[in-house]
């Protein structure tokens, strides 16, 4: 009788570490007041990780951060010195880092011919330098053994039209994820790039299309993705917290396609 509650002590405990692997590690999520960077706050807090979420505005940052029980900073990712505010509130309030994912982005659908140059310092000003000086700025307060996700996106890798820019951020995003990943090696720094597909998340009603056109594009999309889904921002939200944790500790430098198959063969659709 004895022995078998120590042995159900044993399992409950097991599974408690199991559903607590980001445990004692803290952890700063940019863009996190919407979409896959909520959600992947959501797990990681689930998970036991102490967690910080950014956003430009005030009042979608305060509610996102009181909905999920984390801190949150307003931080445009745009503004240099805004980044230097943030990497010196979080050391201030939480000290050293243990994961940074490096979400916060733009879609801003525009033809070849029809790029303005307004267009292109946004889209590459948040989605690449937005991204790149984020990790400069926070890699002194990174613990050795950290781990960095990018999040970008297969469009790195299509050539879907109205993407041009955007896809191009996201491709100069993850060339960054290798140099970097090869140079913050001996710290044991690991630094990862997520490639989502099509996700349902607000994203896509920023870009001022019309709904209809909105609709017409998710169901010729939807049609196109061999799983026959969108995917959910908790989808992504999974693969980034498996990333940040222990169990990813030999992965580094690597890109995940996360779509449901899309890029698999387009063309056979
Ligand atoms: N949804 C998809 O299909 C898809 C596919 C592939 C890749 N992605 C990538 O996934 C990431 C997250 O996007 P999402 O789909 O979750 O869209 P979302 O719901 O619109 O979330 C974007 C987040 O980024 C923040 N953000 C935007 N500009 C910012 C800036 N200058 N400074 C700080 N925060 C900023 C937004 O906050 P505020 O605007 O409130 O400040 C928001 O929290 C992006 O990098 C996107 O490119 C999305």
């Amino acid at each position: 009788m004895h022995l078998e509650r120590s042995f159900l002590t044993e399992i409950s405990n097991l599974q408690h570490k199991n559903m607590n692997k980001l445990n004692d590690k803290v952890a700063v999520i940019t863009g996190g007041n919407s979409g896959i960077g909520y959600a992947t706050a959501a797990k990681m807090k689930e998970e036991g990780a102490t967690v910080i979420i950014t956003g430009r505005d005030h009042g979608r940052v305060s509610q996102a951060a009181i909905d999920l029980g984390v801190t949150g900073i307003v931080s445009d990712v745009n503004d240099l010195d805004s980044i230097d505010k943030l990497v010196a509130e979080v050391e201030n309030k939480f000290g050293k880092i243990d994961i940074l994912f490096v979400n916060a982005g733009i879609f801003q659908p525009a033809p070849v011919g029809q790029t303005t140059v307004a267009m292109f310092d946004h889209q590459m000003g948040t989605n690449f330098k937005g991204a790149i000086f984020t990790i400069e700025k926070f890699l002194p307060i990174l613990n050795d053994g950290a781990s960095i996700i990018n999040l970008s996106s297969i469009n790195a890798y299509t050539g879907m039209p109205n993407t041009a820019i955007y896809a191009a951020s996201k491709a100069a995003l993850n060339s960054y994820t290798r140099t970097a990943a090869t140079e913050l090696a001996p710290r044991k720094i690991r630094v990862n790039s997520v490639n989502p597909g099509p996700t349902f998340t607000p994203i896509f009603n920023k870009t001022g299309m019309p709904e209809e056109q909105l609709n017409e594009f998710a169901g010729a999309m939807q049609n196109r993705i061999p799983l026959k889904r969108f995917g959910q921002p908790e989808d992504i939200a999974n693969l980034v917290s498996f990333l940040a944790s222990d169990d990813a500790s030999f992965i580094t430098g690597s890109e995940y396609n996360i779509d449901g198959g899309i890029n698999l063969n387009p063309i056979l659709n």
